[in-house]
């Protein structure tokens, strides 16, 4: 089954055409640098930058699936359309959601509409153009999905079933990396420039901010009293003493993070017996939070699956495209003149 698919959730505009799990093509342009400036994702600009890119990107994607078939018109080769209606910007869905419904109804084709959580859920069994790598599903699995929007566990059931154990109550785990990186001075995204400092000073956790929600007994996750930590900690700090302990605050913000990520996870294990843990998202880009949960689950001897290509542990619509496959398999199609965005899209 071949699928178009559109992701437009935030400041990633993202087309790729999947067959069943393969991805065959796929575009996403970065709005980074757009957003860079003002320290985080400024939803007009998001909308603009959407709005401007979305067909070049849909026409880059389809001119390599063409390409690859080796066939005139991609699009008669395509069975549906698939597009995340949230959660996200509403402003930026909207994008996504119009652009997919013009070619559904211009091609005549069916449409899917996907959770965009769904999509980092599944990221771990996108596979190349090859079927590669070939993971076999063996449920039931522990989901964890962290990213700039998004900390949750999951009790990933069957396709497309789950239970949700635990979520944030307020900031995302990649959201308190963000932040923490803006008061650093590091720009925004911070994530990977704080991967970058902890490494250096091998990943050390000098300071021991304080580990949020620890002593709490269920599975949901708080950054934003860590974030507050920071800020009196900072401010307590002559700005010479912070310059030169930059790298000793990033990783000792780090580790708060991760460690808080790796304290609910391991709940959530003993919790459900379940070993064999998922991961996707941005955050899991992390090579140090990688083998954090490498050594977790292996002190129970489960296994751990994280998003085989770089570009699937960010926003992406490869992953759209598999989670539509599974539902059209359940014959979960939508109508096209009704499908809506759906900004606080909750999985169940
Ligand atoms: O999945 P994603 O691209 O977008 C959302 O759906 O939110 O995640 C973006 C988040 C940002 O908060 C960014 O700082 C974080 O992922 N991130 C990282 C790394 N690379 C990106 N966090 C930690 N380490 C990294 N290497
Ligand atoms: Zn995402």
């Amino acid at each position: 089954m071949i699928i178009l698919s559109i992701d437009t959730s935030c400041d990633e505009t993202s087309v790729a055409v999947t067959e069943n799990r393969r991805v065959l093509a796929q575009s996403i342009y970065s709005q980074i640098l757009i957003h860079k400036k003002w320290g985080g994702v400024v939803p007009s600009l998001a909308k603009r930058a959407h709005e401007e890119r979305i067909d070049l990107v849909i026409e880059d994607t389809i001119s390599k699936f063409t390409a690859y078939k080796n066939v005139k018109n991609g699009y008669k080769l395509i069975d549906a359309v698939a597009v995340t209606v949230g959660p996200g910007l509403a402003m930026a869905l909207e994008v996504g959601i119009q652009k997919a419904k013009e070619i559904s109804l211009k091609h005549n084709k069916k449409i899917i509409e996907v959770n965009h959580i769904e999509g980092h859920i599944y990221s771990p069994f996108v596979e190349n153009r090859n079927g590669n790598p070939k993971r076999v599903f063996t449920f039931p699995y522990l989901a964890l999905v962290v990213s700039g929007g998004h900390t949750e566990l999951v009790l990933w059931k069957d396709h497309l079933r789950y239970e949700i154990l635990g979520r944030t109550l307020d900031d995302a785990s990649g959201e308190a990396l963000d932040k923490a990186s803006k008061m650093l001075g590091l720009g925004y995204p911070g994530g990977a420039v704080i991967e970058q400092l902890a490494s250096q000073v091998h990943n050390e956790d000098m300071y021991r901010f304080p580990r949020p929600m620890i002593k709490s007994n269920d599975l949901n996750f708080s950054f934003s009293g860590l974030k507050t930590s920071l800020y009196y900690f900072l401010n307590k700090m002559k700005e010479k003493d912070k310059l030169n302990h930059l790298k000793e605050i990033a990783s000792s913000f780090q580790n708060a993070v991760f460690d808080a990520i790796l304290i609910k996870t391991e709940k959530a294990i003993k919790q459900t017996g379940i070993t064999k843990l998922t991961v996707g998202g941005g955050v899991v880009a992390n090579k140090y939070l990688r083998s954090l949960l490498r050594n977790l689950v292996s002190s129970y001897k489960g296994t751990v699956l994280f998003p085989p290509y770089s570009y699937l542990t960010g926003d992406n619509a490869a992953m759209i495209g598999v989670v539509a496959y599974y539902m059209a398999i359940e014959n979960k199609y939508s109508f096209t003149e009704t499908i809506d965005r759906k900004p606080r899209f909750s999985l169940s």
